[in-house]
């Protein structure tokens, strides 16, 4: 069956920049399905010609494959573009005739992706449903819904209530980006595709797991959005507790949707709610310096820029192992990272006296950039005695494989375009996440917060943030990636 995919927000960034070159690169490789078309709606008027040079221009910049302009005229020839407003029904009676005549009246599978500002997703749904766009009479429909998915878990409800009046949940599927990198579906085959990791993948072994999303750039010209985000909401509640759940998560059954998501969500409510005193002993908020001075920003803003989160898995294989969560902006690099790290052999018979350190063994999953996957280990230095040294096995997508990595949409897309909806946020997935970051952010806003500490842009979060992994006996793993 042919596919229409609409985007609601064709003039917003995410469209030129992330959906429409990864919806040619996928064209330009021969996996987009036969006869995709693809129908921009916005405000501004243009004309399907004026809309297709706009996006020849920018995915000439951002595509990932190479534009070739003949694979491009290919690709734009189902390229549309439809005049609306989200909060007039009216436009919305109009699209479905234009998207009736598009297809000709003929059966045909429906993709409505909403790109716009998050605070139009109710009214975009409601519209869809009061013309008739969710009927199912001819053809599935479908709803991808971008992040933010609500600001706190009432407004997620709130979403998810509108949202089920006119779509089923099994038609919905939430974007989380991080959830379309290969490094993390990666850790998917590293974990359920090997025997040999999976008897070492629990408290016995492993002493704690280190999370760190670290961006280079500060907030830029987001920080309208941002100073009332923050990096709790912006970067936790999805990012972070996405990964923490595929590290954490029991082997599912099947790789199905349902299957994969019900271990997710078993991990989040697993996660220890914090109370009282955790707040200030297992969480750091830092704000970089100059951040007030950013256009946008309150100049006393509280925002946090940088966090960490201890969090505790309470379940039988993690009871005991600290999952430590931190991502924050203007940090050292950029760089996505997990650590694993082990505990130490339980009798050390070689001297600790020597010069040499003896690091415990440590597996490091780089999501980006130079993607890989390296095992830290101790060996003998030959001919020096009984002297140690950290070696490492070291796996590298870009020494491995050719090719670029492709952009996380282009798997998104597809999944969705394909109905696959393993690697998109399930309803309670996303309202569990929203249960706990909601209590650490009301924390933050109360005595019961930790200081904002403020830190240098370039470094690896304020210096606390040291001081207070040291005082549990652990070190960062502050490396940046070598960029080749
Ligand atoms: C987005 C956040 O979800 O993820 C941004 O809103 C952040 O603030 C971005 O910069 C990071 O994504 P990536 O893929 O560049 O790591």
């Amino acid at each position: 069956m042919p596919t229409t995919l609409v985007i609601f927000g064709a003039s917003v960034d995410l469209t030129s920049r992330k959906l429409i070159p990864a919806l040619y690169s996928l064209f330009a490789k021969g996996r987009l399905p036969k006869g995709t078309r693809i129908v921009g709606v916005a405000r501004t008027k243009f004309t399907n010609e004026a809309w297709r040079d706009e996006l020849a221009t920018t995915t000439k910049k951002f595509a990932d494959k190479e534009f070739e302009a003949a694979k491009w005229q290919a690709f734009a020839a189902n390229v549309f573009y439809h005049p609306g407003d989200i909060d007039k029904l009216a436009d919305f009676q109009a699209l479905a005739k234009t998207l009736d005549g598009l297809e000709g009246n003929q059966p045909t599978t429906r993709l409505y992706y909403l790109a716009t500002a998050p605070g139009l997703y109710a009214m975009a749904i409601a519209n869809l449903g009061e013309a008739g766009l969710a009927d199912e009479s001819r053809g599935v429909r479908r709803i991808v819904v971008e992040k933010p998915f609500g600001t706190d878990l009432k407004s997620a409800q709130e979403l998810n209530k509108a949202t089920h009046k006119v779509f089923a949940e099994k038609q919905v599927y939430r974007i989380d980006h991080y959830l379309g990198k290969e490094t993390v579906q990666n850790i998917l085959v590293f974990r359920f595709a090997n025997s040999i990791f999976e008897p070492l993948w629990n408290r016995r072994y492993i002493d704690h797991v280190q999370i760190t999303v670290a961006e280079e750039v500060d907030v830029g010209r987001r920080a309208g959005y941002y100073d009332h985000s923050g990096v709790l909401r912006d970067m936790f509640q999805n990012h972070l507790l996405q990964l923490a759940m595929i590290i954490a998560m029991e082997a599912p059954t099947r790789y199905s949707s349902e299957f994969v998501r019900d271990e997710k969500l078993k991990v989040l409510r697993a996660i220890k709610p914090m109370s009282g005193a955790d707040f200030a002993q297992n969480t750091i908020r830092g704000q970089y310096e100059g951040y007030r001075e950013a256009e946008g920003v309150d100049v006393d803003s509280q925002t946090a820029t940088f966090a960490v989160l201890k969090l505790h898995i309470d379940n039988w294989r993690w009871q005991g192992v600290p999952f430590y969560l931190r991502s924050g902006k203007a940090m050292s690099c950029r760089t996505s990272q997990i650590v694993i790290q082990f505990r130490p052999p339980p009798i050390m018979m070689f001297n600790e006296s020597s010069r040499t350190q003896h690091e415990p063994n440590k597996l490091i999953i780089q999501i980006q950039p130079d993607e890989g996957i390296q095992l830290h280990f101790q060996t003998k230095v030959p001919d020096a005695g009984m002297t140690l040294s950290t070696a490492d096995l070291d796996f590298r997508f870009a020494r491995e494989f050719t090719g670029n990595m492709p952009d996380a949409y282009q798997r998104l897309l597809l999944d969705a375009l394909n109905g696959d909806a393993s690697l998109f946020s399930r309803s309670d997935e996303v309202e569990t996440a929203w249960g706990i970051i909601d209590p650490i952010h009301a924390a933050w806003q109360s005595p019961a917060a930790p200081p904002l500490e403020s830190y240098p842009k370039g470094q690896w979060g304020p210096a606390s943030s040291d001081k207070w992994m040291w005082a549990q006996g652990r070190q960062w793993f502050d490396v940046c990636p070598v960029l080749h």
